[in-house]
């Protein structure tokens, strides 16, 4: 990219004006901004824990030194205003009604936490009958799998999985999938108090068709829909208005370039009072206000949005041009994989964002979770390839087939070399005879 190109997009980023034409990125300035990254890590695996550019590290390192500098003047005169600029871009970014809707909080974990204490408060108070359903995908993040039991099961409510097909070949598998569950929840005479639907599985990734199972959660008279967006922002279009969802979480840490660790929690503002679970003085205030203040700690993640939001007009098209070019070339590198070694894409081209799941050949081996452990390891020390696997469980009477898959993801700092780098230690493996079996813990 030309460094004195200018992005002169004009149009809006979902309602966020461009302020002024800023200069294009250039490769240079890419590298550079990454350049605390491992060189020799060939990392295709920023849907774990995201990234973070030099300049923002930056930002970040002002707003901690003026807290730092003056903490009392910080907490009553700038804490709360620069929170508020924060929660405004991102309530324009995702096209929510209204700002109270936009609280800023830690990370998905932290979303799911308070909205599924909420949950459990009503199970607990009698207003939810024992038995009343709760519904989520067989594939939401283990660690909201958690949650659902610590908070929803334990208060007495039922949880239902939908069980999702994997690999995966169109939106119509996932809402027959979805409808089936909804039809088994409702058959007992239960009522459906919340699903749970991921916007993009984390394992495997899948982008899944939300907006056409909230509509239907609507139809079939599900109370309340909450989505687990924790990979969303930045990697596929995120419109609160046109989800129609009444709670949905986004990390802002995993694609949207901000430090470890901030997520916005939407709450459409008719559906519930919910509180954060660390309760301080604005407790009562509304959630946004409530978690603007948890005690005293670092806020300063929460306040780079919108030196982000300058970095990513620097390059052509803002977020949206990124989303795009991210994807483009993860299908790219995916079928590149896959046609090296002779498997198939877990899913086509339309349901991954900047994440593909790109099948592993059957001859490593791959039979239980612990061994994509082991394999992931083994990458990791041997061959400096940090990519997460997937272990697919064999259909009765299948024999042969595929039962690990690579998620690998793409942002702006890889390089084609990096998938090379992992597709040859894939074929070396083979050529040498090594199994999952072999490999040690
Ligand atoms: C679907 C999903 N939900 C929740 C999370 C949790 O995110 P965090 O660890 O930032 O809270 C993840 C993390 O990868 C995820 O993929």
């Amino acid at each position: 990219m030309d460094s004195h190109q200018e992005n002169g997009d004009t149009h809006h980023n979902n309602g966020v004006k461009k302020q002024k034409l800023t200069p294009l990125i250039s490769e240079d300035e890419i590298r550079e901004e990454f350049s605390h990254h491992l060189k020799q890590v060939s990392r295709i695996n920023n849907g774990s824990f995201g990234c973070c550019p030099k300049s923002i590290i930056q930002a970040q390192r002002e707003w901690q030194m003026r807290f730092l500098e003056q903490p009392d003047d910080f907490y009553f005169n700038t804490l709360k205003t620069s929170v508020l600029a924060s929660r405004t871009l991102i309530k324009s970014l995702v096209n929510a009604e209204h700002i109270d809707e936009i609280s800023l909080v830690d990370n998905a974990t932290t979303a799911a936490a308070i909205v599924l204490q909420h949950f459990a408060w009503k199970f607990n108070e009698g207003i939810y009958g024992k038995g009343d359903v709760v519904l989520m995908l067989h594939y939401a993040y283990g660690a909201v799998k958690k949650s659902m039991e610590a908070y929803v099961t334990r208060a007495g409510g039922h949880v239902i999985e939908v069980e999702l097909p994997f690999p995966v070949k169109s939106d119509d598998e996932i809402i027959k999938a979805f409808r089936k569950a909804l039809m088994r929840g409702k058959e007992s005479g239960s009522r459906v108090r919340l699903a749970v639907i991921d916007h993009i599985t984390s394992m495997p990734c899948v982008l899944i068709p939300v907006k056409e199972l909230v509509k239907i959660c609507r139809e079939e008279g599900v109370e309340q829909v909450f989505v687990d967006a924790a990979h969303a922002m930045g990697c596929t279009t995120v419109d609160m208005k046109e989800i129609g969802a009444d709670f949905y979480t986004s990390n802002l840490h995993k694609w949207f370039f901000c430090p470890p660790s901030v997520a916005f929690l939407y709450s459409k503002k008719s559906s519930c009072e919910l509180h954060h679970p660390v309760v301080s003085h604005e407790y009562g205030n509304g959630l946004a206000i409530e978690s603007a203040w948890i005690g005293t700690r670092d806020y300063s993640s929460q306040l780079v949005v919108p030196s982000v939001l300058e970095f990513v007009n620097r390059f052509r098209g803002g977020i949206e041009g990124i989303m795009k070019r991210n994807h483009e070339a993860v299908v790219e590198m995916g079928k590149m994989l896959a046609d090296a070694w002779d498997t198939h894409l877990g899913s086509p081209p339309e349901m991954c964002t900047s994440m593909i799941m790109v099948g592993l050949p059957a001859c490593l081996g791959i039979a239980s979770d612990s061994d994509t452990l082991k394999l992931r390891k083994h990458l990791r020390e041997n061959f400096n390839v940090e990519v997460p696997i997937y272990f697919r469980p064999p259909k009765d009477g299948e024999v042969g087939c595929i039962t690990g898959y690579a998620r690998i993801s793409h942002q702006v700092y890889n390089r084609v070399d990096e998938y090379y780098t992992f597709r040859d230690a894939i074929n070396k493996l083979m050529v040498d005879g090594i199994t999952c079996e072999l490999l040690s813990n």
